[in-house]
């Protein structure tokens, strides 16, 4: 999509319909008083009022709630919404609130809400009319906090066609040549491992779960140099399909386990929106990806697998496998030394019962990391919340025969035993683990995403990492 900004009055651009988002306690702009005075629109949250001929073209009036109460993600929201009802319009203006502070942060609200609200994923489809381009109405120096939110909104979309894109066509190989081909367009360096490397350089979890697979894991690496010297590790979950393994889940459980990559396609994005943007601090994107299959050559319950960094894991339920990929990853990524590493993961159902689908659940050995993580969450409308990293519970991981076992037993906490599983694996680094089960993928849509693949985490941590 094409936004560009303009500081004319709303009523002199050039577009197919108008979005005008009003506050309950300010006056609506003069030319549209009259028709939503006879509308009684009252711009109560979450109300909105479409006026078919205002000015001779539609105006799509969003209503915010008392102007005390709004912040820019209520902003972003309405303009998702706004995009998508007016899909049938190719061209759309889209303005400020009164009221509202009228600066950079809400201008990019509005774009990034425009760009992530447009977002459809038709498949095989012929594709549904979307806006094509908008204009946003606002001040001349919101011009570069625009362009960050857009570029931010698209590597999100990226990642959300990562995730919706069914298993058959998004194998390992598949994903890791979708890295190579964005990473090539935006200047990043790659580097894939396939499973003769893998195996020469001891990454038994990886090779492990994936072996069950006739689509052989990779290991994905996707560096971003930036421009003061420092590195940022994210790593994240590239499990392309998710059947469970010989444990193998129920065909409702397995449904949408097309979904288990969502936390690698967060991290790739994420280096390739820094990328862009070109951002100060370096960032080197980790997934170890995978199919968790079960079959002739599956791993199974019993088994000892040595990972990377020479510790093992008693595989004690094949469909933990999360953790399993993840430790080998995490062990690479703290070998090239960043001064901390966040993981992003669709690890557990025990964090959606906790927290439910909006909000994500964040553990880590870093007061300052975690917290900066929630404090950035909250502002761009990506809720996360911390649950403890207890160490009491470390004996329900403990193994007879490895450093660790892949599940708890019949304890629950799963969250928190899955979480003290990574650490094992972080080494010194300063650490945080995103547990994103919940809030990945949504099986009704939301108002900035349609059903599918939500992208969550990509705009929490480029906001993170553009303040480091
Ligand atoms: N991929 C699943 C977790 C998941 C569930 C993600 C629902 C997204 C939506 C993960 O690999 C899994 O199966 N976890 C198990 C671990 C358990 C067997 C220790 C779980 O949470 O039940
Ligand atoms: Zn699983
Ligand atoms: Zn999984």
């Amino acid at each position: 999509m094409d936004v560009s900004l303009s500081s004319l009055p709303m009523t002199d651009i050039d577009a197919d319909a108008l979005v005008v988002p009003v506050h309950t306690d300010a006056p609506a702009p003069d030319w549209a008083a009259e028709a939503l005075a006879s509308a009684r629109f009252t711009a109560e949250p979450d109300t909105e009022l479409l006026v078919p001929g205002l000015l001779d073209r539609p105006a799509l009036f969003m209503g915010l709630g008392r102007s005390t109460e709004a912040d820019a993600n209520a902003l972003r929201r309405a303009a998702a919404r706004a995009v998508r009802r007016l899909a049938d319009f190719p061209t759309v203006a889209l303005g400020l609130a009164e009221g509202h502070p009228q600066g950079s942060e809400a201008a990019a609200a509005v774009a990034e809400g425009a760009v992530l609200g447009a977002y459809r994923y038709d498949g095989l489809r012929p594709p549904k009319p979307a806006v094509r381009s908008v204009t946003v109405v606002g001040p001349t120096e919101a011009k570069d906090a625009i362009r960050a939110a857009v570029i931010t909104a698209e590597c999100v979309n990226w990642a959300r066609d990562l995730g919706n894109t069914p298993a058959g066509r998004l194998t390992p190989a598949a994903l890791a040549q979708e890295a190579t081909t964005a990473a090539a367009e935006h200047g990043l360096k790659v580097r894939v491992l396939t499973k003769k490397a893998l195996r020469a350089g001891g990454y038994g979890g990886i090779l492990g779960v994936g072996g069950g697979s006739d689509n052989p894991p990779r290991l994905i690496e996707v560096r971003y140099a930036g421009t003061n010297g420092r590195t940022v590790g994210l790593v994240g979950k590239g499990i392309t399909f998710d059947a469970g393994g010989l444990g193998i889940k129920s065909g409702h459980g397995m449904a949408d386990m097309r979904s288990d990559m969502c936390g690698g396609a967060a991290m790739l994005a994420t280096a390739i929106a820094a990328a862009r943007l070109g951002l100060p601090t370096g960032v080197v994107a980790v997934v170890p990806a995978a199919e968790n299959l079960p079959s002739g050559s599956a791993y199974k319950p019993g088994d000892v697998l040595k990972h990377r960094n020479g510790k093992s894991s008693e595989i004690t339920d094949t469909d933990a496998e999360g953790r399993v990929v993840l430790a080998d990853a995490l062990a690479h990524t703290v070998e090239l030394d960043p001064e901390l590493v966040i993981d992003a993961a669709t690890l557990t159902y025990a964090v959606m019962h906790a927290l439910g689908d909006e909000i994500t659940g964040i553990l880590g050995n870093d007061r300052e990391l975690v917290a900066g993580l929630v404090a950035t969450g909250e502002e761009c409308g990506e809720p996360a919340w911390e649950l403890p990293l207890y160490r009491g519970y470390a004996r329900n991981i403990a193994s007879p025969v490895a450093t660790v076992r892949n599940d708890g037993g019949s304890e629950h906490a799963d969250a928190i035993h899955a979480a003290l599983f990574l650490e094992e694996f972080t080494g010194d680094v300063p650490w945080a683990h995103l547990d994103i089960a919940g809030t990945a993928f949504h099986t009704k849509s939301g108002d900035l995403h349609p059903a599918g693949a939500t992208g969550t985490g990509i705009r929490t941590l480029v906001r993170y990492l553009s303040r480091l």
